[in-house]
């Protein structure tokens, strides 16, 4: 808890745009409101997750133009008029995204807690790299924390996702989460 919440003094909140999966909000935020709570408690985008709540587990991950970023670190001011991205906007129009049906196909999910934080954090790296070695997801993934699978079907997930985008853009038929989430 800040020392401002804990002393009770009145803070000023400022009124700013958050471009959220494409909709554009006015909310009023304190100077040290953080991303994850106006994404949670604000707008009710409860697919991003509070576990650590302290930059470890990858949890509360979204991506902010593009770019995966944990949101409980990211002060709310800080994603003005940026373009964020949460795990409700990875479903297209034409259905799920790879990475959420290679983690259908392979079992990656178990309790489920971690997911949408893993995908986000995929997310920008499948769209990156089209064929990615084991090494590559690895570390791709090392912020990111799970209790339950072992790693080795999200591994496999991600892989599957990433021959899969690649194949969608070889084709022209591939659409970016990120990239639809900016332009709405
Ligand atoms: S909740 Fe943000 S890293 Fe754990
Ligand atoms: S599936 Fe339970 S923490 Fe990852």
């Amino acid at each position: 808890m800040s020392e401002l919440k804990k002393i009770g003094k009145k803070v000023d909140r400022t009124l700013a745009s958050f471009r959220v999966n494409g909709a554009v909000h006015r909310i009023a935020v304190r100077p040290y409101d953080v991303l994850l709570d106006v994404l949670r408690e604000t707008l009710g985008l409860t697919g991003t997750r509070r576990g650590c709540d302290m930059g470890t587990c990858g949890c509360c991950t979204v991506l902010i133009d593009g770019r995966p970023t944990l949101s409980c670190l990211t002060l709310a001011l800080e994603a003005e008029g940026k373009s964020i991205t949460t795990i409700e906007a990875v479903a297209g129009a034409e259905g799920l995204h790879p990475l959420q049906e290679s983690w259908v196909e392979t079992g990656a999910s178990q309790c489920g807690f971690c997911t949408p934080g893993f995908i986000m954090t995929a997310l920008a790296f499948v769209e990156e790299k089209g064929e990615p070695t084991e090494a590559e997801i690895r570390e791709a993934i090392s912020g990111n924390v799970c209790r339950c699978t072992g790693y080795v079907s999200i591994i496999e997930a991600v892989a599957r996702a990433a021959a899969d985008v690649a194949r969608r853009k070889a084709a022209g038929t591939y659409v970016s989460p990120a990239a639809v989430a900016k332009e709405e």
